[in-house]
């Protein structure tokens, strides 16, 4: 195979680096079953940490970032695999340990492949990516644990205008959820969330919250994506029997709360982990995205190349960055 092209992110005297390196040869990339020529690759927080020094993602130097991928099959020495074949990858250690996503060609172990399920384009594929796959796994954890479109209930979704956040909210508003209040920090944000199905949008500062361990039951259930003491101060105002998935720390990894919610109310915090679910349990919430959830035909995506990863980095570490981007390879 010729060279390729790939951001690679590099670590010399103590400083991380990366750039789009033209001339990148097949032996960079990690061991695996299963070659890919990447179309589709999309951006999410962890991508954002991978290239930061110190940002805990990449465990080893030089890295291809990247943590996930769309794209068809080049070779496999996995007979499930055939070239030609459209698949997507996210999670396990891609672009930490293993090769990633942004990048020309990816090398992965055949376990970690899923075939495009056939309502899903390539494009599709990652405007969900990592996000999407997170957001219907809190959605589905919920739903396990009594949340029901056809019952009176209300769902606060914070980070709502996040890639993970923006697409629970499509996907809560399209099967048939009635009352979806927003968490947003920023003005601006507000008629966003509207136009995304909140039927409420809550302002972080107008939310006054009274730091008590139990508080006025409001919220039923919580799909939380920022953690750390937003989603501590939300926990007291969880119903009777109500539940609160957990997947973000991007407010911070600590969780601050008292027993009480718990054993007087009878609530659930849900841990959502997409990395490493199992395969089964992939293409099962893979096969609800490309069906009964299946909201890429109205989402707004941002496309972008190569070129302006950097610039989406910045945005997402600034704050500034909204809903999905995807990047074309
Ligand atoms: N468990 C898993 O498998 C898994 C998978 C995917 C993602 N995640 C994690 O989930 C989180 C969200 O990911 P993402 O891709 O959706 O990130 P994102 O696109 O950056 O969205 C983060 C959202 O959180 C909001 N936010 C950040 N800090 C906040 C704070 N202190 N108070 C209130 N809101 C705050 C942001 O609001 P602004 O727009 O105002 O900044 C934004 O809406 C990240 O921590 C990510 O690492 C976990």
């Amino acid at each position: 195979m010729k060279s390729f092209k790939a951001l690679v992110v590099r670590e010399s005297n103590g400083t991380v680096n990366y750039q789009i390196e033209n001339q990148v040869n097949e032996s960079m990339l990690d061991h695996g079953e299963v070659l890919i020529r990447v179309n589709y690759s999309s951006v999410n927080y962890k991508d954002m940490l991978a290239v930061q020094k110190n940002g805990g993602v990449i465990r080893n130097y030089p890295m291809i970032p990247g943590i996930d991928l769309s794209g068809v099959v080049e070779e496999s020495t996995d007979s499930r695999y055939v070239k030609g074949q459209s698949v997507l990858v996210t999670g396990y250690t891609m672009g930490m340990s293993h090769t990633g996503g942004f990048s020309e060609y990816a090398r992965v172990p055949s376990s970690w492949v899923v075939p495009l399920p056939k309502n899903l384009t390539l494009k599709d594929a990652m405007i969900y990516g990592t996000a999407g796959l997170t957001a219907a796994l809190s959605i589905n954890a919920l739903e396990k644990n009594g949340m029901d479109p056809k019952q009176e209930q209300s769902i606060l979704i914070t980070g709502a205008t996040g890639g993970v956040g923006s697409i629970a909210l499509q996907i809560l508003s399209k099967i048939g959820y009635k009352d979806i209040t927003a968490l947003v920090r920023k003005e601006k944000q507000i008629e966003v969330a509207k136009k995304l199905g909140a039927t409420r949008v809550i302002l972080l500062d107008d939310f006054k919250f009274d730091k008590k361990p139990l508080n006025k039951q409001t919220f039923h259930f919580i799909l939380d994506t920022v953690g750390g003491d937003l989603i501590s101060s939300l926990i007291p105002y969880v119903f009777y029997q109500g539940s609160v998935s957990v997947c973000g720390n991007a407010a911070g990894i600590k969780l601050d709360t008292t027993v009480l919610p718990f054993i007087l109310r009878g609530i659930n915090l849900l841990g959502i982990d997409s990395v490493n679910i199992s395969h089964e349990d992939r293409m099962t919430i893979w096969g609800k995205l490309s069906e009964e959830w299946k909201i890429t035909d109205t989402t707004l995506v941002n496309q972008i190349t190569f070129e302006e990863l950097s610039n989406t980095f910045d945005l997402l570490k600034e704050g500034r960055h909204l809903g999905r981007t995807i990047v074309k390879i």
